[in-house]
């Protein structure tokens, strides 16, 4: 078969790991061939690829980011997009498309193949962990190994001055980064989306903690938390080219109303983007090494319209209808289990 894969979407750790898995598993058991759409759906419009090899995929195993580049942005923000993914398929005689993604990309896929029935089978990845109807995306792992190692480190300089760190991650509109990595961490307390914080909660906390133990304290909060309705302003929202809010900057606001509230000495870490940097975990090289055998898979057995996922400890496929539009949002059950350790 020939096949055309495209990584879309936020880079993550673990996306050259998965091509150089589908690429091997597909060229060793099957013979098929490869071409890489460069930069998402932009190089698939503007015809734009390169062969995928075994040997052009060699040392790219513990590399982050991905070797075909990946752009935000959808072939629907142009009248004739859609046809022209069609067109593309059929000029490079594409038996199939093999689309790494989150939500947006997944979601682009999905509607490509109810439009079109075009041969489509979806990756999750992000470091968000939010795509639905899988337990683990490629990519997560690393971006919580990464916040805990910052925040172990930031424990010793907080002690040393007994001050309250506020630490920022990723997640968009989901705190599994932050429930893991608080927990991970020994956090005071985690701040998430799913979870409305109250600003009066969150200083007792803190007071417990710092008057009677006479102990620093780490706040980790989810860069999508907002306070409990009406208790907080928030700063004005900024949003990118393609209509997204750009999240990044509660935890400098939360900042502001804990130096009015409370005699404490606070500092802001965000980790922004270095949660997306850097070599994948060994979880996360496996975990996409088995998605990308899995594509393959799933492409021989025609099962178009799906995306691969891993839903209690097994590799399968789900209806890629089921996992568009969608958002998993953090386990609340995890969310109560991280608060027995907050304060
Ligand atoms: O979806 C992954 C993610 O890293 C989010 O956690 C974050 O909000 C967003 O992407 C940042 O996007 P960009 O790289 O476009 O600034």
């Amino acid at each position: 078969m020939r096949i055309g894969v495209l990584t879309g979407g936020g880079d993550c750790p673990g996306l050259n790991a998965a091509l150089r898995a589908i690429v091997r598993k597909g060229v060793v058991d099957h013979g098929d061939e490869f071409i890489g759409f460069l930069d998402a759906w932009s190089g698939v419009l503007e015809d734009r690829t390169i062969d995928l090899r075994i040997a052009s995929l060699r040392g790219t195993l513990p590399r982050g980011g991905t070797v075909l580049g990946t752009r935000r942005g959808s072939p629907y923000d142009h009248p004739d997009g859609a046809e022209r993914v069609r067109e593309a398929l059929h000029t490079h005689r594409l038996d199939a498309l093999i689309v790494i993604g989150g939500n947006g990309s997944l979601s682009i896929a999905s509607r490509l193949y109810d439009d079109l029935a075009l041969p489509i089978v979806g990756v999750p990845k992000t470091i968000d962990n939010d795509v639905a109807g899988t337990d683990r995306c490629i990519g997560f792992d690393t971006a919580v190994q990464t916040a805990t190692n910052a925040i172990d480190r930031l424990h010793t300089t907080a002690e040393s001055h007994d001050r309250v760190m506020l630490v920022e991650v990723m997640g968009r509109n989901t705190g599994w980064i932050a429930a893991h990595a608080g927990l991970a961490g020994g956090a005071t307390a985690i701040l998430v989306p799913e979870h409305p914080f109250s600003l009066d909660e969150l200083c007792g906390h803190l007071d417990r903690r710092h008057r009677n133990d006479h102990f620093s304290s780490i706040v980790v909060v989810a860069e999508g938390a907002e306070p409990v309705s009406g208790t907080m302003a928030m700063g004005e929202r900024h949003f990118d080219e393609f209509g997204h809010v750009r999240l990044g900057g509660i935890a400098t606001s939360i900042a502001h109303e804990l130096d009015h509230r409370t005699d404490f000495e606070i500092r802001v870490t965000t980790l922004g983007h270095v949660q997306r940097g850097g070599t994948p975990t060994a979880d996360d090289r496996v975990l996409a090494i088995r998605h990308g055998v899995a594509a393959i898979d799933a492409v021989h057995e025609g099962e178009f319209g799906s995306m691969i996922n891993w839903q209690r400890n097994e590799i399968g496929t789900i209806p890629l209808c089921e996992v568009a539009g969608r958002t998993r949002r953090l386990d609340l059950a995890l969310y109560d289990l991280a608060r027995v350790f907050f304060g």
